[in-house]
């Protein structure tokens, strides 16, 4: 089978399609024809050596999600059979043609939506959904800050927050796209993603957010250590922020005392390093609660453009370009 690698010469963040052996299932695992791939932010990192996988991955192999087909299951396998459409997340290795995965780790792609659509779903969504709700405690009601919100997770946190209750607001560094967010929505038939439309690197946001809607219950950051303060100030008084990424920095101060006095919490978060049986136990929660959203049309992926398998590092490239809305998936025929 063909697999992307990325290059081990020092100094070279490059990558090469190659072919490699293709794995073979274990007794509880199976095999999965690869159909279509979404690009992370991870796997630019992970090309540049500063996001290394989870013990048991391949660090030249890049990719966390996946949807495509069973290809072969191995002896003690029940769920699933040669055939059956799936996808997931997995700790490396997913730019390839074929990939291994233990069988309960994998969830069934809501019914309506093509290969492409449901490489777009599992990341995104299940870490919107862990932060927000698992991670954050974020209730019915209560509103949502979503700081970086036209990215592939920005957009899924949106959507997440409006089907179970919550309210929005969404930054972006620019009111374009803040517009141009609300107009793709409007464009696939979708509800105005967000109650508040806010540009990110405005001074005064935090007053902003206090006057608009007394402060938010939560915020959900990616920006990391640029914005640490700020974020604060926008929480109201037992406000949590769940920190899921750091594109804007690791290192920042942090005044302990007014978390103390405004009883704020700071929780962070990845996906990638939890154990088999935590990705299993999301996998479920997917089944149960956000596919029957994909199927009844209350959430759906934000697909921004596709790639051939072959062309991801041009697919790599629009990501670190930026300018894309929501995800960027790669597609085999
Ligand atoms: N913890 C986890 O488990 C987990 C899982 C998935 C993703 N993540 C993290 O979540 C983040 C988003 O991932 P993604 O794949 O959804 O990314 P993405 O689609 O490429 O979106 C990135 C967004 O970030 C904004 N941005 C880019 N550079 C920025 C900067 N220096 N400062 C502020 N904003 C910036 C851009 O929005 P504007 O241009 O509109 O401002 C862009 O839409 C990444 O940091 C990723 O590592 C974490």
């Amino acid at each position: 089978m063909r697999a992307w690698l990325i290059d081990e010469a020092e100094h070279s963040d490059g990558m090469s399609l190659e072919e490699i052996k293709t794995p073979k299932p274990g007794p509880d695992e199976i095999l999965v024809d690869v159909r279509a791939i979404g690009v992370n932010r991870a796997d630019l990192l992970q090309r540049k050596g500063a996001y290394p996988p989870p013990a048991g991955f391949d660090p030249r192999r890049p990719g966390l999600e996946y949807a495509g087909e069973v290809a072969s299951v191995g002896k003690r396998v029940t769920r699933h059979k040669v055939g059956d459409p799936v996808m997931g997340l997995i700790g490396g290795g997913a730019y390839a043609e074929k990939v291994v995965v233990h069988e309960r780790d994998t969830m069934r792609p809501p019914a309506y939506y093509d290969h492409a659509q449901a490489a777009a779903m599992p990341e995104a969504f299940l870490t919107a959904y862990r932060g927000l709700f698992m991670e954050g405690g974020l209730m019915p009601g209560q509103w949502a800050l979503v700081r970086g919100a036209t990215s592939g997770v920005g957009t899924a946190a949106l959507q997440l927050a409006h089907a179970l209750g919550a309210r929005s607001i969404a930054t972006s560094r620019s009111r374009a796209r803040l517009d141009e967010l609300a107009a793709r929505f409007k464009s696939q038939g979708m509800a105005q993603p967000y109650d508040l439309g806010l540009v990110d690197e405005d001074d005064g946001l935090a007053d902003t957010v206090h006057e608009q809607v007394g402060g938010a219950h939560l915020v959900l950051d990616f920006v990391g250590a640029k914005v640490l303060a700020d974020n604060m100030a926008c929480l109201r008084d037992e406000g949590r922020q769940v920190q899921i990424g750091v594109m804007g920095g690791t290192k920042a101060q942090l005044d302990m005392g007014v978390l103390l006095m405004r009883r704020l919490s700071l929780i962070a978060m990845t996906m990638r390093s939890l154990p088999l049986e935590r990705k299993i136990e999301m996998a479920r929660i997917f089944d149960e609660r956000l596919r029957p959203l994909f199927e009844t049309g209350r959430l759906r992926p934000i697909v921004d453009r596709t790639f051939d398998f072959e062309a991801a590092i041009e697919a790599q490239r629009e990501m670190e370009t930026g300018g894309h809305l929501g995800k960027i998936v790669l597609v085999r025929d």
